[in-house]
């Protein structure tokens, strides 16, 4: 093989981009990651769990689970997609290939979520409109679990519910035609438009909800202190599971995002940004939702801690009763449904695009092709699952189980594999710290190897222990067996099959394009 000199290389470059797809600067790509970061995570999960695990004082676990695991591992995928620009299966083939089926593992976790993600974000869409006439009556947790979701007794039922099929297959109707428009025009333009839009709903809810009478019991309740709960282990657990799933790290998504961005690109300072926007939404969303659930409490004349709820209660339970006794209350509910779907949106097309640029590298195919080789499985597993009388009952046992033994589990093999195994990290951090303007050294390897693995081993732990302990959610056995610990493990089968089925070698990452690039 003849060297190209750099013009050609550069060539190679261009080609290279035009084929998979980039980002086309560095803002539009830092405006999709915080687009993937900022979720439901951080709008349901973040104010709870912090309420419950120390209030103020849980900004000392948090800020140190930001610091010492959320940054590194995030900069870990960076590092993975940036250098090796594949999807995440190839990008960790390239590293060593005894690493691949990591990726994989991740692929098929994405998939799981994508499906029943998509139905959350559905509910947010049909709730946009019922706030508009409240039409949860003076009932909502009715309204929700029978009226809307018409949910059945513990089973699986094939009873399908209009209601949520149809803003379900909008959703992924929407979603499908973004990833078919490509990492450009779809993800980033998404993104672009989508994130200011949502600081701006978001923004005009907390400031409407700062208003409203008893907000400052609520936001009182979220912030007391409780330094007590420093000492308690189960309270730095919490902060590290947060940290890990709202910086959406370990999915595959950052490496598989980190590919498409410009050669000579400041990545680390990137990261930086990323998390701190991160958690400074999460932080406003902490101040917004106390504040509703304050006034909440005062409305109903009892104490805000016996009002607080998280995700689906709170979402759909709780919101709906604020929305109803507030002045304004529609304007409110319109904001914060809305808000759920842009937030969930750019979630969604961010862990499609983990499976969708992987079949792409493994199949050779083009982005329209893959985009329905994924999606209209996709959505059939969606809407089978999900949109019948018994899917928030499967979807609340595959989201218990995925996050814990899916993510938190591959992500500790990750980290484990790589800082031991393959021994990637000094040439990572060498890669990242020719552009980069935080540079990483010893610190990093010591948190990336050591501190992150045990933090994030000892949460998982706990975590398979509890639930051992006590099975979730009083579901019965089998369903537990199944879609909780089967989907699991199916997912770490087929990644294993996907590896082991023979096939040519990894295709490489040219040397030459690598190094001439812009
Ligand atoms: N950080 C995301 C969140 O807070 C996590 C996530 C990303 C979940 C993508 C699903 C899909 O919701």
């Amino acid at each position: 093989m003849t060297t190209p000199g750099p013009e050609q290389g550069a060539a190679q470059v261009d080609a290279e981009e035009a084929r998979r797809g980039a980002f086309s600067s560095r803002k539009v790509f830092i405006l999709a990651a915080i687009g993937s970061a900022v979720g439901l995570g951080n709008i349901w999960r973040f104010p709870y769990v912090a309420y419950e695990n120390g209030g103020g004082a849980f900004v000392i676990p948090y800020l140190v689970a930001l610091l010492t695991a959320g940054l590194p591992f995030l900069f870990l995928d960076y590092a993975l997609g940036h250098k090796h620009r594949g999807s995440a299966p190839l990008s960790l083939a390239r590293e060593s290939r005894r690493a691949e089926t990591i990726g994989w593992w991740q692929v098929g976790i994405c998939f799981v979520i994508a499906v029943y993600y998509a139905v959350i974000i559905a509910y947010s869409l049909r709730y946009t409109f019922f706030s508009i006439d409240k039409a949860w009556g003076d009932d909502p947790e009715g309204y929700f679990f029978g009226d809307f979701l018409q949910t059945s007794a513990p089973g699986v039922t094939l009873d399908f519910v209009p209601a949520v099929l149809v803003p379900l297959v909008l959703v992924w109707v929407l979603v499908l035609v973004i990833m078919g428009l490509g990492v450009q025009k779809g993800i980033g333009a998404t993104s672009v438009v989508f994130i200011p839009l949502l600081v701006l709903a978001f923004g005009a809810l907390v400031v409407r909800a700062l208003f409203l009478p008893g907000a400052a019991d609520g936001l009182d309740t979220l912030f007391s202190p409780d330094w007590g709960s420093l000492t308690d282990a189960s309270v730095w657990a919490a902060a590290f599971g947060q940290i890990f799933f709202s910086l959406s790290i370990g999915f595959g998504i950052m490496i598989t995002y980190a590919s498409y961005v410009g050669r000579r690109t400041d990545m680390t300072g990137s990261g930086l940004v990323v998390g701190f926007a991160n958690s400074g939404f999460e932080l406003l969303a902490g101040i917004g939702v106390f504040a509703a659930l304050g006034f909440m409490a005062q409305a109903s004349g009892v104490g805000v801690d016996e009002v607080v709820a998280d995700g689906i209660g709170l979402a759909f339970v709780a919101f709906p009763a604020i929305i109803s006794e507030a002045a304004g209350g529609s304007i409110i509910g319109v904001l914060f449904f809305a808000s759920l779907f842009i937030a969930g949106i750019t979630s969604l097309i961010s862990i499609l695009e983990v499976v969708i640029s992987a079949v792409r590298d493994r199949f050779e195919l083009g982005r329209i092709p893959a985009v329905l080789a994924v999606g209209v499985p996709a959505t059939l597993v969606s809407v089978l699952l999900f949109s019948t009388t018994s899917g928030l009952l499967v979807l609340d046992i595959v989201d218990y189980f995925i996050n814990r033994f899916g993510i938190l589990l591959a992500a500790v093999v990750m980290m484990v594999v790589l800082a031991w195994g393959v021994r990637s990290l000094p040439g990572l951090a060498a890669h990242l710290n020719r552009f980069g303007s935080l540079k990483l050294g010893r610190p990093w390897f010591v948190l990336v190897s050591v501190v992150a693995p045990l933090a994030l081993g000892y949460v998982l732990l706990r975590d398979f222990l509890d639930t051992l302990d006590e099975p979730y959610g009083g579901y019965p056995t089998w369903m537990l067996n199944v879609f909780g610990w089967g989907t699991a493990a199916l997912v770490v089968v087929v990644a294993l099959v996907i590896t082991l089925v023979r096939r040519r070698s990894v295709p490489d990452a040219d040397d030459t394009v690598k190094e001439a690039g812009r």
